[in-house]
């Protein structure tokens, strides 16, 4: 993707061409999905649960953001917009705070936008960060941050008055000055309408076909997650088998002493050995 925009994303969404966003939480993944293509890569705070091994993303903190934004910030070498989550607590208390915590990222993290999970309650932060020059992504549907207020990860918007709710939700957060909004896991008619009434892109994640875009978890895509996968997710790779298989071919030429070979051995030169020995 060649040098991805808030403009380029507009004008992506008019064009009906759709975005493609994947997570990325280090320097060699955010290099080889930016040359791959991925117009976002997004620091979620998902690594959380995919990298820190944690249940939830309550735990992230904003310093371990700015830490994994930095590395992805120094990858995305091929024109990728980098995007990275406000953590839990971090903007919800004042717009002062916001501003501060955005600061931080922005200018030690290197990226180019942030992503707030939330609704219309939003908007006066979303609102003073825009014309603070801080590009925002919204997000609504199930926002993680949210588990324990939810009692849980559910689907979301599946009452009539629900799927009402999100989306004057999400005009209230094109009104504030998002440039997209994240859908994750509502019905798909729900994010078709959603999509309908907005003019900047959404993106989906198990909202279904008909947004303006779609994001991953790289760890779930890749197929490096263990245990529980999300019904949205498709694998597109086994990477998780390929380290397996070959971790235990290197265990067991360890123990046979196959490995190291002649390939990977140094060895004195004639004189430099006979020094040795003496
Ligand atoms: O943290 C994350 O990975 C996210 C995406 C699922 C949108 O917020
Ligand atoms: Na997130």
């Amino acid at each position: 993707a060649k040098n991805v925009t808030v403009r380029t994303l507009a004008k992506m969404k008019q064009a009906g061409e759709k975005i493609a966003m994947m997570t990325a939480y280090d320097y060699p993944t955010a290099r080889l999905l930016s040359e791959a293509g991925v117009h976002i890569l997004l620091i979620g705070d998902s690594l959380g649960m995919v990298v820190q091994g944690q249940s939830t993303t309550v735990p992230v903190t904003l310093d371990q953001m700015i830490y994994h934004a930095s590395m992805v910030s120094r990858g995305a070498t091929n024109g990728a917009m980098v995007v990275a989550d406000l953590p839990f607590l971090t903007y919800q208390v004042t717009p002062e705070e916001a501003m501060r915590s955005a600061a931080r990222i922005m200018q030690e993290g290197g990226v180019h936008g942030l992503k707030l999970e939330g609704g219309r309650e939003l908007a006066p932060t979303i609102t003073r960060l825009v014309q603070a020059g801080v590009p925002v992504m919204g997000h609504i549907g199930l926002t993680p941050q949210s588990v324990h207020a939810f009692g849980g990860f559910a689907v979301q918007g599946k009452t009539a008055d629900a799927a009402m709710q999100m989306i004057e939700d999400a005009k209230a957060l094109e009104e504030a000055g998002a440039f997209a909004i994240v859908l994750e896991a509502v019905p798909a008619e729900v994010a078709a309408a959603v999509t309908e009434r907005l003019a900047i892109p959404t993106i989906g994640i198990g909202a279904g076909a008909l947004c303006d875009g779609q994001v991953l978890v790289f760890h779930d895509f890749i197929g490096y997650t263990s245990g529980y996968i999300p019904k949205h997710n498709k694998r597109y790779a086994a990477i998780a088998d390929t380290i397996v298989t070959a971790a235990q071919q290197y265990v067991d030429e360890v123990q046979t002493g196959t490995f190291p070979g002649e390939e990977q051995t140094v060895h004195l030169q004639r004189n430099e050995h006979e020094a040795f020995l003496e």
